[in-house]
């Protein structure tokens, strides 16, 4: 009996287990015909035969259990021309969508009605044109839809009415045109059908939103002004010269009245506004960042989101802030965050708080920032820039900074920074600030924590670029400070020898293991640099080198070289600092001696060829 109930189970989990894969079998397939029928600029990882699909292709969200895709989110990609019929429509547990940002053509593809899971649409930012679906009661579950920004026209369809999830409705930005149906959205948020053709009025159950909702159309509110931007229907002045002056005096008051109304009017959609992105800010700040809580700031928040090319990242705004988030560390221009996203990719996202430049400029530092290509400057991926929150995306590095390697557990169970590994992070580190210095960027930051291994283990630099374009820092901040070279009084002020002399500092403290500015057991405050000088002047000894390198045979000339650019860099005169190339190669000789001299540690040297 038990035997038999056994066997049973065993082949029910066997028969479950073959029916989940054959199914994502056919997902999979659905998606490779997508995507090798859709023309697109950067390229995705699908491979179709090496990695699986769940948790490993860009942009795609498998159900738990691993049987079915339920989320493709392909924002930014370069997409061009329409979407291929009988692929994307057969993943049939699809529920979130993402295909915004593209260069998409062609028409609504009607054969997305078999996608009745479907809660999230997001395919604003394309090129879709025609006629907007007519059905839409097919998708009982939508929740969100913005189609905004693209060039769809017709009429908006009755049958919105009949999706009671509905939560926001974006249909901003295309030539929709004829009257707005009165809908009956019990749970809609949030609406903007700006800037196309509707006329008519706004019907009742909208009356609640924003005139912003419906600006740049022909629509009148039943008893207030038209909101129309570029139609004005009064053409009564031409008359004017016939009235009598009891009926001049009406108009004035008339106008009076109406003016005050629209002032009120004006105000009330000046509050609203403000409150909802209060509510935005706040949100981010809490971490409390669920689908349904991320609504009312898909709209304004969408596609501001700017990934620098072939970045392989594949998330909007809204992923970002679903992700499980941790704080890493409070940096000097802001928050660092971890964040986990729901494809399994890990990015580090900062807030900068305090950015003094607007808009325009800021975009323009990124774009130098994001240009900057090199194995030892760590990428920035993405930034989004709003009037409430400046958002940096990096990539993850999961064995932390040099400051954490250098002074982080110095407990018993320490694991020891060998020499080795200290000379790699200097010349990783000096090649990429001299990479930085090619054009005229400054870093402006340099310090430990920014100091990261690449994948070869040497230094690689990030949060380059930041210090011109936010607040200047009041001058004790304890850490920071130690690595500021004394001309500079104002962070923005930065220049290529006060980097240099950033550098050197960080050079001390790699050979010192000690931190930049730190107090002795009897509270007095220590400067590395002058310590350093203090005791070099003194007697020309290991006493500087950090105790924990002494194991370590054959490396005091190396240290003691090394020691000497340190000095060299940190020098108070910012003209008779060397440039960073040239202490880039003095870094690289360091080593080169090495071989030259030491023959009898050749089998050591070969593991680590510099890259
Ligand atoms: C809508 O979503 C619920 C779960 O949220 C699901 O049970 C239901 O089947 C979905 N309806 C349709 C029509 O897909
Ligand atoms: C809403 O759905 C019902 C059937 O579920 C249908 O009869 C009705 O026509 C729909 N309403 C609209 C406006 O499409
Ligand atoms: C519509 O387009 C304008 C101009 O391109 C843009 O500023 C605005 O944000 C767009 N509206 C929406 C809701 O996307
Ligand atoms: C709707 O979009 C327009 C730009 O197209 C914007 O100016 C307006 O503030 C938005 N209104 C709402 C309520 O989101």
């Amino acid at each position: 009996m038990e035997v038999a109930y056994t066997f049973s189970f065993i082949f029910l989990v066997g028969f479950l287990f073959f029916q989940a894969t054959s199914i994502l079998i056919e997902d999979k397939q659905a998606l490779i015909d997508f995507v090798n029928s859709l023309p697109h600029l950067r390229s995705l990882n699908w491979n179709e035969f090496s990695s699986p699909v769940c948790g490993h292709w860009t942009g795609i969200t498998c159900s738990e259990d691993g049987s079915r895709v339920i989320a493709v989110r392909l924002p930014g990609i370069g997409f061009r021309g329409p979407i291929p019929p009988n692929t994307l429509s057969r993943l049939s547990s699809l529920q979130i969508l993402s295909l915004r940002s593209n260069a998409i053509t062609g028409p609504f593809p009607p054969d997305f009605y078999s996608l009745t899971n479907l809660s999230f649409l997001y395919l604003q930012f394309n090129k879709f044109s025609g006629p907007l679906p007519l059905n839409f009661s097919a998708w009982n579950n939508l929740t969100i839809v913005n189609l905004s920004n693209n060039e769809f026209n017709g009429s908006i369809p009755n049958s919105i009415s009949n999706l009671t999830h509905l939560t926001a409705l974006n249909l901003a930005n295309n030539s929709i045109w004829g009257e707005i149906p009165d809908l009956y959205l019990p749970n809609l948020k949030q609406i903007n059908l700006s800037n196309n053709k509707l006329t008519g009025i706004v019907p009742k159950s909208l009356e609640k939103f924003p005139g912003s909702a419906f600006i740049g159309n022909n629509i009148s509110f039943v008893d207030s002004p038209v909101v129309s931007s570029s139609h004005q229907p009064n053409s009564k002045s031409k008359n004017v010269g016939k009235l009598s002056e009891a009926a001049l005096l009406g108009i004035i008051v008339a106008a009076c009245v109406l003016g005050l109304i629209g002032f009120v009017f004006l105000l009330l959609v000046w509050w609203l506004r403000k409150r909802s992105e209060d509510v935005f800010s706040g949100k981010l700040k809490k971490g409390e960042l669920s689908p349904e809580k991320a609504i009312s700031r898909s709209q304004d928040a969408n596609n501001r989101l700017f990934f620098f090319e072939g970045c392989n990242y594949a998330f909007d705004l809204e992923d970002l802030l679903r992700a499980s988030a941790e704080v890493l560390g409070k940096g000097t221009f802001g928050i660092a965050y971890k964040a986990v996203l729901e494809d399994a990719n890990t990015v580090v996202v900062k807030r900068l708080k305090e950015v003094s430049v607007g808009k325009r400029e800021f975009e323009q530092q990124m774009e130098v920032v994001g240009s900057v290509k090199h194995s030892n400057v760590i990428e920035l991926r993405a930034y989004y820039y709003s009037k409430d929150e400046k958002l940096l995306v990096y990539d993850f590095y999961s064995r932390g900074s040099v400051t954490a390697m250098l002074h982080g557990n110095r407990g018993d169970d320490r694991i020891p920074l060998d020499w080795e590994t200290r000379l790699r992070i200097a010349i990783g580190a000096a090649r990429g600030i001299a990479r930085i210095h090619v054009g005229k960027l400054v870093h402006g930051n340099i310090k430990s924590s920014n100091i990261f291994l690449n994948s070869q283990h040497y230094g690689c630099v990030s949060d380059l670029g930041l210090s011109t374009i936010m607040r200047p820092l009041a001058p004790p901040i304890a850490r920071a400070s130690g690595y500021r070279a004394p001309e500079v009084t104002d962070t923005r002020k930065s220049s290529q020898p006060s980097d240099v002399y950033s550098f050197g500092v960080l050079l001390l403290e790699l050979l010192t293991g000690k931190s930049p500015i730190h107090t002795t057991a009897t509270d007095e405050v220590i400067h590395l640099v002058r310590w350093v000088h203090s005791v070099v002047r003194e007697e020309w000894t290991a006493e500087v080198f950090d105790t924990e390198l002494l194991r370590y045979p054959n490396i005091e000339e190396e240290m003691v070289e090394m020691l000497q650019i340190a000095l060299a860099c940190v020098v108070r005169m910012p003209d008779q600092r060397p440039k960073m190339v040239d202490v880039a190669r003095m870094i690289e000789r360091v080593r080169h001696t090495d071989y030259e001299n030491r023959p009898s540690s050749e089998a050591k040297s070969e593991n680590s060829t510099p890259t």
